[in-house]
C-alpha cells in the first residue's frame, strides 16, 4: 500500500467503505478496497490538487448523505449495458410475457402496462424495452389508441440517469445481439455516435433512484401496481441482506401474479416460496406467488418476433 492510500485510508476510507454498505448496499471487500482507493486517489488528484485532507473534509464534512451516494455511485457501481442485453430475455418478454399481460388485462378490462427497469444504467435496457412496444404498435400486435404502456427507468447514478435522458449513444451500446432495422430509432449524429428517437425517449421516464431507500413502493414514486419489474446485472453487486430487502420490496411494487426479471446468475437470490420460476425459451421469469401457474405460456409457438 502507498503511502497515499495508507493517507486516505486513516481519514475516509472506513468510513467510505461503511457508507457504501449501508446507503448504496455494496460489500467493498479488501481486494475491492485497494481498486476504491486507487480510483478516489486519481479523483483527489484531478479535484482537491492532491490535498486529501480538504477532500476528506468535504467528503465528510460537507455532503449530505444523497450527495455521497452519487458520489460514490460513481466510483463504486458498475455501469455496463448494451442494447438488447441478453437477447433471449427480450424475445421472451415479447413472445411470452407480453401476449400473456394483453390476454389478462383485457379479461380486467384495464389497458394500462405498467413496467419499471430498476438500476437501468445510461438507458438501453428500458429503451430496447420500448422499442418493442413501437414495434408491437407498428406490427398491428397491440392498438396505440388501446394501450397506455407506463415505462419507468431508474438508477442510482445521476450522471447515468442524464445520460439516459440526453440517449446519446456509443457503438459499445450496440455491441449485442439487436435487429438491424431497430437502428432505424437511431439517427447518426457523428461518427459512430446515434442518438435514440424523439418517439422512443418520449416513452421512458427516467429518474434517480436508490434501491436502499425504502421509498418505493408508493405513489410518489409511481412504483405502485406494477405488471413487471427488470432489474438485471444489479444485485450481482450488493449484499445478501440488501438484496434481500429488495426483493421484498418488489414483490409489494407488483400486481398479483406481476413478473420479475433478473439476469440468470441472479435468480437464486429469490426465494421458491415467494418467487415462482418461469423457464422460457431463452429465459427464465421470476413471478410473484401466489398466483397463476406457468401452464398458460407453455402451451404457445415459439418463433421470431422481430
Ligand atoms: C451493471 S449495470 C446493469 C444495467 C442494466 N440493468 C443491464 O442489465 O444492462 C448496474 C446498474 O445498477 C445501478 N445500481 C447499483 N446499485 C444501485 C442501487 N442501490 N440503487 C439503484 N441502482 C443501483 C448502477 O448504478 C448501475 O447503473
Amino acid at each position: 500500500m502507498t503511502d497515499e492510500m495508507r493517507s486516505l485510508q486513516k481519514d475516509v476510507l472506513n468510513f467510505i467503505v461503511e457508507f457504501a454498505r449501508e446507503r448504496l448496499g455494496v460489500e467493498i471487500g479488501e481486494d475491492k478496497k485497494k481498486q476504491l482507493c486507487e480510483r478516489l486517489i486519481q479523483a483527489i488528484r484531478k479535484d482537491f490538487c492532491d490535498d486529501i485532507s480538504a477532500f476528506s473534509r468535504w467528503f465528510v464534512r460537507e455532503l449530505n448523505d444523497d450527495e455521497r451516494v452519487f458520489f460514490l455511485a460513481r466510483y463504486v457501481t458498475v455501469s455496463e449495458t448494451y442494447f438488447f442485453r441478453d437477447f433471449g430475455v427480450f424475445t421472451a418478454f415479447r413472445y411470452y410475457l407480453l401476449p400473456e399481460l394483453i390476454e389478462q388485462k383485457r379479461v380486467l378490462g384495464n389497458n394500462e402496462i405498467r413496467l419499471w427497469c430498476a438500476g437501468c444504467s445510461t438507458g438501453e435496457e428500458a429503451y430496447s424495452l420500448a422499442m418493442i412496444f413501437d414495434q408491437a404498435f407498428k406490427s398491428g400486435f397491440m392498438s396505440k389508441d388501446e394501450w397506455v404502456i407506463y415505462l419507468k427507468g431508474t438508477d442510482i447514478s445521476p450522471d447515468r440517469i442524464a445520460q439516459a435522458r440526453e440517449g446519446v449513444y456509443y457503438s459499445w451500446s450496440f455491441r449485442g445481439t439487436m435487429p438491424p432495422h431497430y437502428l432505424s430509432y437511431f439517427s447518426m449524429v457523428g461518427n459512430n455516435v446515434r442518438v435514440i428517437s424523439p418517439e422512443i425517449r418520449e416513452m421512458v421516464k427516467f429518474e434517480v433512484l436508490n434501491l436502499m431507500d425504502p421509498v418505493y413502493p408508493s405513489r410518489e414514486t409511481e412504483t405502485e401496481n406494477l405488471d413487471c419489474i427488470f432489474c438485471r446485472n444489479v444485485f450481482l453487486y450488493l449484499r445478501i441482506e440488501a438484496i434481500k430487502e429488495i426483493l421484498r420490496r418488489f414483490y409489494r411494487c407488483l400486481v398479483p401474479g406481476g413478473w420479475l426479471v433478473v439476469a440468470a446468475p441472479e435468480l437464486h437470490f429469490a426465494d421458491r416460496d415467494t418467487w415462482e420460476r418461469v423457464v422460457l425459451p431463452g429465459a427464465t421469469f421470476l413471478r410473484k406467488k401466489p398466483r397463476a401457474s406457468s401452464t398458460a405460456l407453455s402451451g404457445r409457438i415459439f418463433s421470431p418476433w422481430y
